[in-house]
C-alpha cells in the first residue's frame, strides 16, 4: 500500500469552525480515517457534538471553543491539541465568514474590514505558526486552508469577503514555499455548498438560478469539502503543495 493510502491512523487533526457545515463534515471523516480531530468552534456545545460523533469513529476526538479572531484562543486550541493528542499533524483552517453580497463598497468601514480579515487571513498566520513546530517535529504536516469561488470570481457587494479569499489564496502558496519540506499547504475553493444555513434560505428560484453556469447540475454538499480535505489530509497528496482547487461542479453558482 505505501503511501497510496487515505489512512491516517496515529494521526491528529486540528479543525477550525468544526461545529457545523464543512468543518464539521471535515472532523468526522478525518477521523473515519483514523485521525484523532480537536474540533474547535466558537460554540462549545456544537464543538463537542462534532467531537462525540467522531469518536464514534473509535478515535481520540475533543470539542474546544475557539473563536478564531482570538489570539488567546488559537493558543488554547493548539495547547489542548498536543496536551489530548500528543501533537498536531493536520490543520483545516475552515472557520470563515463574511457580508455575502451585503458589502456596499462605499459604506465599508475599517473596522468591518479588519473583522474580517482577521476572521478570514489573520487566524490562518497565527494558528498555522502555532501546529507548525509540531507537524515539523512529527515530519508530517499538511494545512489546508478553506477559501472560497468568492476569491476567484466577482460579484456585487462582496469585496471584503472576495479580497480576503483571493488573499487565502495567494497566502497558501507563500506558506509552501515558506513550511516545505515536511509541511504541504493547500486551499479548497469551495462553490456553493448546500449547508444548513444556505439551506435555510435556499428557494427553487435561487438554486435554479445558480445552476445555469454549474455543469454538474446540482449544488455542493459539505462531503464533497470533505472529501477533498482528506485527500489533502493524507499521504495520497505526498507530492501536493501550494495549490488552490476548486471544488464547484465545474462552474460558478452566481446569482447575478
Ligand atoms: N457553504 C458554502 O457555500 C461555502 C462556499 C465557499 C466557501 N465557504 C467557506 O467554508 C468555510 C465554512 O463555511 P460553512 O458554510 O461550513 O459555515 P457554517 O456556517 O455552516 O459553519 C461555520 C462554523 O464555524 C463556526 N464559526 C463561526 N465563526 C467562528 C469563529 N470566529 N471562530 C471559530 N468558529 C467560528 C460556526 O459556529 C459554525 O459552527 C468558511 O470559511 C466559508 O467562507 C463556504
Amino acid at each position: 500500500m505505501g503511501n497510496n493510502t487515505l489512512d491516517l491512523r496515529g494521526k491528529t487533526a486540528v479543525i477550525t469552525g468544526a461545529g457545523n457545515g464543512i468543518g464539521k463534515a471535515a472532523a468526522l471523516i478525518l477521523a473515519q480515517h483514523g485521525a484523532n480531530v480537536v474540533c474547535g468552534d466558537l460554540h462549545k456545545e456544537t464543538a463537542e457534538k462534532t467531537a462525540e460523533e467522531a469518536g464514534k469513529f473509535g478515535v481520540k476526538a475533543i470539542g474546544v471553543a475557539c473563536d478564531v479572531t482570538n489570539e488567546k484562543d488559537l493558543e488554547n486550541l493548539a495547547a489542548e491539541a498536543v496536551k489530548n493528542m500528543n501533537g498536531i499533524n493536520i490543520l483545516v483552517n475552515n472557520a470563515g465568514g463574511g457580508g455575502g453580497g451585503r458589502e456596499k463598497f462605499d459604506t465599508l468601514t475599517l473596522d468591518y474590514i479588519e473583522k474580517i480579515y482577521r476572521l478570514n487571513v489573520f487566524s490562518i498566520y497565527k494558528l498555522s505558526q502555532l501546529c507548525i513546530p509540531y507537524m515539523n517535529k512529527d515530519k508530517y504536516g499538511s494545512i489546508i486552508n478553506i477559501s472560497s469561488m468568492a476569491g476567484q470570481m466577482t460579484s456585487h457587494n462582496m469585496s471584503v469577503y472576495g479580497s480576503s479569499k483571493a488573499a487565502i489564496n495567494q497566502l497558501t502558496k507563500y506558506m509552501a514555499v515558506d513550511l516545505g519540506p515536511y509541511i504541504r499547504v493547500n486551499a479548497i475553493a469551495p462553490g456553493a455548498i448546500k449547508t444548513d444555513a444556505l439551506k435555510s434560505v435556499l428557494t427553487d428560484e435561487m438554486e435554479k438560478k445558480m445552476l445555469v453556469n454549474t455543469p454538474l447540475k446540482v449544488l455542493g454538499e459539505t462531503e464533497d469539502i470533505a472529501n477533498t480535505i482528506l485527500y489533502f489530509a493524507s499521504p495520497m497528496s505526498k507530492w501536493v503543495s501550494g495549490q488552490v482547487i476548486a471544488v464547484n461542479g465545474g462552474g460558478t453558482q452566481s446569482l447575478e
